[in-house]
């Protein structure tokens, strides 16, 4: 018999007990709640978090009902930063092992960063909620937060610090650094999150670990600035070929734009140089693997990195586009007076919606040096085989089925 109601002789709505049949499979099963063991409730200790709800409004004997929503969907903000954190301490763990020299690993990896994606849009989105109050809704409560501040949430910067938000690239809060305004065991975790190895510093790691990277192997690096070079001249012959006119004089101008970007492509002291004022963030040999993933994604030894690093870009996109609705919607509440925390409000917010929180800005910018596929280094497939990191002789490295992360 089927288990769908719409199969049953009788209306589901006004089918008694007693007139449901033996073989009905809906009624199926065994009443295990009943003989003990944990509960739902218990088991997710909602007595804690259904009971967290204290209006300060109405210990003011003020009760003000758009108050419940703030608390919740802020609530509902920090559990998950928590998920996120969780997830993301266990990629970490997993690159600080090693383990990714194994590269099944890799997918463990992408598919965590991946539902970190996910919780992110989850989060850029919730904001709609909130926004059904209106502000002058908030306006009858906002008094009652006294100096309570988003800005003070551990989570949260918990989470850019991991991530690998610079500290020297932060806005100033007040003309201060942002941890003075946490003390205690806070301030310390904060301390401790800020001299640990962030993702950024491990992904970095394991792009320079690219296979083909090595100069006395494929040497990605040496091969594509020859080609790039060669690619560059006969671009340039051939538009001096061209008949003098204005568009000649136009497309060599533009192609010697290109040589000179590309120019400082190949320039390590250019990369250094940027590196120091924040512009970039990953080290020269990274970027080097960076790109070569990016080239050679269809490979299937890169897929998988190249999802990577396109989920990491993504990371960075939804974090800036929290901040922006965030400042939206703060704008939209506050207008232009000052932040319950004490910063300028709006435009304090607004400093922050900026590349100098955006972790892996280097990524992004590869997009500007891609090439005609021509010019990409061939894969000699019989002489260039890229051995497998897997391969290694080490067979201490597990696939993450079975290596524990709490080593
Ligand atoms: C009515 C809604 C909200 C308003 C008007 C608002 C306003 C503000 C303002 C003015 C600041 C700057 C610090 C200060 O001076 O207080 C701030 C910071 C912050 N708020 Fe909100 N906020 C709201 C909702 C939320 C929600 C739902 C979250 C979710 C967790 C949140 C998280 C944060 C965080 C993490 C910061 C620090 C941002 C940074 O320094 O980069 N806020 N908020």
């Amino acid at each position: 018999m089927s288990g769908c109601p719409f199969f049953t002789k009788l209306h589901p709505l006004k089918a008694k007990s007693s007139d449901i049949d033996d073989e009905d499979d809906s009624q199926k099963g065994i009443n295990k709640a009943a003989k003990g063991g944990i509960t739902y409730g218990d088991y997710l200790q909602l007595d804690k978090i259904v009971n967290a709800q204290v209006l300060q409004s109405e210990l003011r004997g003020n009760k003000i009902h758009d108050e419940h929503l703030f608390i919740v969907t802020h609530q509902a903000y920090e559990l998950w930063f928590k998920q996120i954190l969780w997830e993301l301490d266990s990629v970490r763990k997993i690159f600080i092992h090693n383990h990714v020299r194994d590269e099944r690993n890799m997918l463990t990896v992408v598919s965590r960063i991946h539902r970190i994606t996910m919780i992110f849009r989850l989060l850029v989105d919730q904001f709609a909620v909130l926004e059904t109050m209106t502000a002058l809704d908030f306006y009858d409560f906002r008094e009652y937060l006294s100096s309570a501040s988003g800005f003070q949430s551990l989570q949260f910067r918990l989470l850019e610090n991991k991530i690998g938000v610079a500290e020297n690239l932060r806005v100033p809060y007040n003309r201060r650094h942002y941890r003075d305004n946490f003390h205690g065991q806070e301030s310390q975790a904060l301390l401790q999150t800020e001299q640990e190895r962030t993702l950024l510093q491990l992904v970095e790691q394991w792009l320079e670990r690219t296979p083909g990277l090595e100069e006395d192997g494929f040497n990605f690096w040496g091969k594509l600035q020859v080609n790039v070079e060669e690619g560059f001249r006969s671009e340039k012959q051939k538009l001096e070929k061209m008949s003098d006119c204005e568009t000649k004089q136009e497309l060599l101008e533009d192609l010697s734009k290109q040589i000179e970007l590309f120019n400082s492509l190949f320039d390590s002291k250019r990369h250094d140089h940027l590196l120091s004022k924040g512009e970039r963030r990953l080290s020269y040999k990274a970027l080097q693997g960076a790109l070569m993933i990016y080239f050679y994604r269809e490979e299937p030894r890169f897929q998988v990195p190249f999802q990577l690093l396109t989920n990491l870009m993504e990371v960075d996109v939804l974090m800036t586009k929290w901040r922006y609705n965030h400042v939206c919607m703060a704008h939209r509440m506050i207008g232009s007076k000052a932040g319950t925390g004490g910063s300028s409000g709006y435009h304090y917010l607004r400093s922050t919606v900026s590349d100098r929180y955006k972790v892996f800005v280097d990524l992004f910018n590869l997009a500007t040096f891609l090439i005609p596929r021509a010019w990409v280094p061939k894969i000699n497939r019989s002489i260039h085989k890229f051995p497998y990191t897997a391969e290694c002789s080490d067979s201490s490295y597990s696939s993450c089925g079975s290596c524990s992360e709490e080593d």
